[in-house]
């Protein structure tokens, strides 16, 4: 995930450059480890650097550029000298490393060699490397790692064979697959050409230029009139009108609307906690996550960045927290396709004391790539011989330098210490990596092809829980219960314990999760009238089982929540249901946890918890 911006102006109290900059501090939820801009003089004026924005504008400041600093700090207007910065058009970006790690040559905008052309990009381009060796062929050369430096040197060629700008880029991105929210800008020219497939693309329209962003809040101080673009939509965005356009060319009428926020809530695009935003962006983390990933024919999975992995005797996860329940969820995945493993607190993990060796692999499963025991678990396995291999979401982090293999989840950047969005992106690169390790010990199997197409419906599953889920409803009737118990079997008892954490991190409340067969073996005592208890129970895993759970608690008077495909045969044992939909038993715990996340986040919402930012905890632990 990325931020783009892009004002094409006319004359205003702020320069283009301050609105660009403004635009980007606003989108640095979406990504901050590089950031850049072009204005489109001639020459074109280009600056990026690695890190976050302040990187970007102490440059421009040593550049001579004039702009008040984004953050309204007087520490960065930038002197008088000659301002190259100093034109009516330009675009920005603020990256989150997908291909090639954080670094100046890597960040945008991306320039053709000759500087005929700037871009920038938020998405994934699929087919970058054929492209790549088209065009090396052709004689360009590549800087950068990235997958987006092919566009300048595609719109380049189309230039140099006489296509106008717009033709020229409408050519180049009709050659790309993937995901992509692109801006292209060319020397001296005012206007801003633009397309979406995938990723979001907006358009404000301001009364002396014209914007697009990512998001809203790249603008939102300037304009509250947008204009959202579909999939496949082009513009053209100059000073003075916005033309949009399918991909046949024909103009389309598009409809304006009022944004109503306060530009306050500006990067957490109108929610009023990052943790929701980031709840609601699951479905876009997941295909983000997929894209590229399942063979559509052969429902096989590909997964590039495990080149050369040997087939492993056995396999160790290590990880903390959220993680680790991600872990106990990979753990099920693939003892179940007859791959041992074993999923450890990192903490606690001791390779000397274990069986590791060259065969083993160790999987670090850790958003931050950060997380100081997750890190020695993981140096002590290298030390030991195993192989090792990083699940992370952040790209060239430590877990991702020093581990041999790297799997990126693709969650996009998680502000929000309570961990939502990563959870769910670990839980299917867990299903992803399974997948692939069972195809490396039998090449013929087809079992996992329904779990793999209800993998790819997952978005779709989530969304419509995101649309319809009543856990706000179903939390007022528990605001001051004693406690609060989630139980689950198989697949679904690492989601039980997950759902406990969340809800005791954002709301203070006492929570404890249990695999649910494990209730009478102790927790029972707690049970009261007082503690509700939440069944995970999937209609084709062992419903009996669980159900015989729920009729002990009842039997207790402790009323019972179920979230479930199975409304129909399930909800007659229950107080309330929260649906979720039908599907693959190893799929439905994930859509139940997102129940589960709602429910932590309206209770925390109901009891007035500071619930982004929850005492005592940080979002990467960095200390053993
Ligand atoms: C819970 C949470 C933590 C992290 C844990 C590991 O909401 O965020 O429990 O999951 O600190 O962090 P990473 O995944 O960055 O290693």
């Amino acid at each position: 995930m990325c931020g783009i911006i892009g004002y094409a102006g006319g004359e205003s109290d702020d320069t283009v450059l301050e609105r660009l900059l403004n635009g980007l501090s606003n989108l640095e939820y979406r990504g901050y480890d590089s950031a850049g801009i072009a204005v489109a003089n001639a020459p074109l004026a280009v600056e990026k650097r690695e890190g976050e924005l302040v990187e970007l504008e102490r440059a421009l400041a040593a550049d001579g550029a004039a702009f008040n600093g984004s953050r309204g700090s007087d520490d960065w207007i930038g002197s008088d000298a000659a301002d190259s910065f100093d034109g009516p058009t330009g675009i920005g970006h603020t990256r989150w490393s997908t291909h090639g790690p954080p670094s100046d040559v890597n960040a945008h905008p991306h320039t053709s060699p000759n500087g005929s052309v700037a871009v920038v990009h938020n998405g994934i381009i699929e087919n970058y490397r054929e492209l790549r060796e088209e065009l090396s062929a052709d004689g360009y050369e590549f800087r950068s790692d990235t997958d987006t430096e092919v566009v300048p040197h595609l719109i380049d060629r189309e230039r140099s064979g006489g296509a106008d700008r717009f033709a020229a880029f409408r050519a180049a991105i009709d050659r790309l697959e993937g995901s992509y929210a692109i801006a292209a800008v060319f020397p001296g020219h005012e206007t801003i050409y633009v397309a979406r497939h995938e990723s979001p693309l907006v358009l404000g329209l301001g009364e002396n230029g014209n914007f697009l962003a990512s998001d809203v809040p790249a603008f939102i101080e300037y304009t509250n009139q947008v204009v959202y673009l579909d999939d496949g939509e082009f513009a053209a965005v100059s000073p003075s009108s916005v033309t949009v356009s399918d991909e046949s060319g024909a103009v389309v009428e598009k409809s304006v609307e009022t944004i109503d926020w306060d530009p306050e809530d500006a990067g957490k695009s109108g929610y009023d906690h990052y943790m929701r935003k980031e709840i609601t962006e699951q479905p876009r983390a997941i295909r983000d996550c997929l894209r590229g990933r399942i063979e559509e024919l052969g429902g096989t999975v590909s997964l590039p960045e495990l080149e050369g992995l040997e087939e492993p005797s056995a396999v160790q996860f290590v990880a903390c927290g959220t993680s680790y329940h991600a872990g106990l969820f990979g753990e099920r995945l693939l003892q179940r396709q007859g791959i041992p493993a074993q999923t450890f607190v990192a903490s606690e993990y001791d390779a000397d004391q274990l069986p590791v060796d060259e065969e083993t692999l160790v999987v670090g499963v850790t958003q931050s790539g950060e997380t100081a025991d997750t890190m020695r678990a993981l140096r002590g396995a290298n030390r030991a011989g195993a192989t090792t291999l990083a699940l992370t979401n952040v790209v060239a982090s430590s877990a991702a330098r020093e581990c041999d293999h790297v799997l990126y989840i693709r969650a996009g950047p998680e502000i929000s210490v309570a961990a939502t969005k990563s959870f769910a992106s670990q839980q299917v690169t867990l299903s992803l990596l399974a997948t692939a390790l069972a195809d490396t010990a039998d090449p013929s199997s087809s079992a996992s092809r329904e779990h793999l197409r209800e993998l790819r419906r997952l978005p779709d599953h989530i969304q419509s829980v995101l649309d319809d889920s009543n856990a706000r409803s179903v939390v007022e009737a528990f605001l001051e219960a004693d406690a609060y118990f989630f139980i689950g079997r198989g697949y679904s008892a690492p989601v039980a314990l997950e759902g406990a954490l969340k809800l005791k991190e954002i709301t203070y409340r006492h929570a404890e999760g249990f695999p649910a067969g494990e209730l009478k073996h102790g927790p029972l005592a707690l049970v009261t009238e007082a503690t509700p208890v939440f069944a995970i129970v999937s209609g084709r895993e062992k419903t009996s089982a669980t159900i015989g759970n729920v009729t002990e608690v009842q039997a207790r008077g402790a009323p019972v929540v179920a979230v479930t495909d199975s409304p129909a045969t399930v909800g007659s044992h229950v107080d309330y249901v929260l649906e979720v939909p039908e599907t693959h038993p190893a799929v439905m715990p994930i859509v139940a946890n997102v129940q589960l996340q709602l429910v932590a986040y309206w209770l925390a919402d109901a009891l007035d918890r500071p619930i982004d930012k929850p005492r005592n905890l940080a979002k990467s632990v960095t200390v053993l």
